[in-house]
């Protein structure tokens, strides 16, 4: 039997499912940028990470998004990033906050693309310490897990995704503002690892 709650897909899985191939274009981007093969390549990817991370922190001020996601002072890597950044003697970028027009219910796709970002991290950061030799206390702070570990603190924004507060109605701006968090950070990888 199939009743009108069950027939409708849930948030996180909408947004795993429709931003599929953003995800791929990360992973691509990634691979051309070879942020692993030397720490001053390693680098333009923590300047992306920095920018992109400000712009989410950005958004933590927003009562509407601590509404939805109450634990926001255990997320976020931006200073992290920065540390990072000293560690590896690299400049800090300046740029324009890109989020500054973002408010719920798109900022939660934000936060999505961020946290989801953990996930794929826990394989930066094997990387990191392996080829070029940092750790989570140098230069490497940005892909380290939170220290309540990578899944639970997942669990738990997913838990807040689809919980009742964020209604049916909101989905589609989530998944829009996922889109362009992606968009964004693509768009940072493309320019810090001097793509064409
Ligand atoms: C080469 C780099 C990357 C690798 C190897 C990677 C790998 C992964 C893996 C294996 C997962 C699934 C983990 C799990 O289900 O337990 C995942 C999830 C995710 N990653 Fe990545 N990732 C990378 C880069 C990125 C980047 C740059 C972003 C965004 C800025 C990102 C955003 C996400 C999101 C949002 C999810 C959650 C998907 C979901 O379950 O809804 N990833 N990643």
């Amino acid at each position: 039997m199939t009743d009108v709650a069950t027939a409708i897909a849930s948030l996180s899985s909408r947004l795993k499912e429709e931003t599929h191939a953003q995800h791929e274009r990360m992973h691509r981007l990634m691979e051309r940028g070879q942020p692993f093969s030397s720490r001053a390549a390693y680098a333009s990817f923590v300047a992306a990470q920095y920018v992109f991370q400000r712009d989410i922190e950005h958004l933590f001020a927003d009562p509407a998004v601590r509404a939805a996601v109450p634990d926001l002072d255990s997320r976020g890597r931006q200073q992290a990033s920065r540390d990072d950044l000293t560690d590896l003697a690299a400049p800090v970028p300046q740029e324009a906050i890109a989020s500054a027009q973002v408010s719920m219910p798109a900022a939660l796709g934000w936060l999505y693309v961020s946290e989801g970002s953990t996930l794929g991290a826990a394989f930066l950061f094997k990387e990191a310490q392996a080829k070029l030799g940092l750790s989570a206390d140098f230069g490497a702070r940005n892909l380290a897990a939170y220290p309540e570990g990578r899944a639970v603190v997942w669990r738990r924004f997913v838990a807040y995704l689809d919980s009742d507060t964020i209604t049916p109605d909101m989905h589609d701006a989530v998944v829009a503002g996922a889109n362009a968090a992606y968009d964004r950070f693509g768009d940072l990888l493309q320019r810090h690892f001097h793509l064409g």
